[in-house]
């Protein structure tokens, strides 16, 4: 068996850094052209490029703004002419608790679904337009183990976002299989990156080990290449599912 991503486009959002950029790495090496998304890392988004080759390209977009997401997927259609598969990983935790007042925690709790749960609405909206004409296109959406789990009171509005992902995934799924289109999720727990140092700087390293299965924690990559076999087409029949990749530390 293998992987073979070669002719595919495909648009990996929040790949400046962390789990994206490990997606947006092997899918090069499998042989894609990659549309890398970031926000404030244009910089490290545009080494990568040059790195994986292929006419990869970098688009900004601060996916708060839903124009800003428009734009993106507008501009990656004009630079490209197609996209095969939307990879919507880009996500923010923000420690938001319950003892803020009204208008923060609101604020905190619109940001986080704006960023993880509307701007990946949006973007599959867009896509699925343009892969009704082919009758062909693959999404995957990354989620969390939370979704699952459920978080910390700091977390409730990442939870809640990181569950709709997994009913906008399942809807998708089930809405076009039979005009071509399969929608995955791939629900990470901890995973070394920022996001995660984030956490291990509030809570310690031995919180986020404590509960694994493994004797080591998820790296960027075990993540990604759980992506790459989805996106390869290789699982079209589990479209609609969630992968869980968290080391064992929740099994459901
Ligand atoms: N790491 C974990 O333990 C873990 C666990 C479960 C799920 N996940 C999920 O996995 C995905 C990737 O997480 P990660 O750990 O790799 O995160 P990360 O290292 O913090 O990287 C986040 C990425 O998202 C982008 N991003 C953040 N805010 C954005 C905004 N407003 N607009 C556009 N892009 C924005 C960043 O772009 P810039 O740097 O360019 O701003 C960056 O590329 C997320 O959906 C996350 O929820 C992670």
């Amino acid at each position: 068996m293998k992987i073979d991503l070669a002719e595919k486009i495909i648009l990996v959002t929040g790949a400046s850094r962390g789990i994206g950029k490990a997606i947006a790495t092997l899918a090069a090496q499998a042989g894609a052209t990659l549309a890398v998304h970031a926000n404030s890392s244009m910089v490290e988004a545009q080494a990568l490029c040059e790195e994986l080759g292929k006419n990869s390209k970098a688009f900004q977009a601060d996916l708060k703004d839903m124009e800003a997401v428009q734009e993106l997927y507008r501009s990656v259609i004009a630079e490209f002419g197609q996209l095969d598969v939307l990879v919507n990983n880009a996500g923010i935790a923000i420690s938001s608790p319950l003892e803020l007042d009204n208008p923060q925690w609101l604020e905190d709790w619109n940001t986080t679904l704006a960023v993880n749960l509307t701007a990946s609405g949006l973007l599959c909206k867009l896509a699925i337009a343009d892969f009704l004409k082919s009758e062909d296109g693959l999404i995957i959406n990354i989620s969390s183990r939370a979704a699952f789990r459920g978080d910390t009171q700091e977390y409730l509005a990442y939870a809640a976002s990181k569950g709709g992902v997994v009913a906008l995934t399942k809807s998708i799924a089930r809405a076009y299989g039979k005009r071509g289109i399969t929608a995955f999720g791939v629900a990470p727990g901890f995973t070394r990156t920022d996001m995660a140092q984030d956490f291990i700087d509030q809570y310690g390293e031995d919180h986020a080990m404590k509960d694994l299965a493994l004797a080591e924690l998820t790296l960027p990559s075990d993540v990604a290449q759980t992506v790459i076999f989805l996106a390869s087409g290789l699982a079209k029949h589990a479209t609609g599912t969630t992968i869980d990749v968290n080391a064992g530390s929740y099994v459901r």
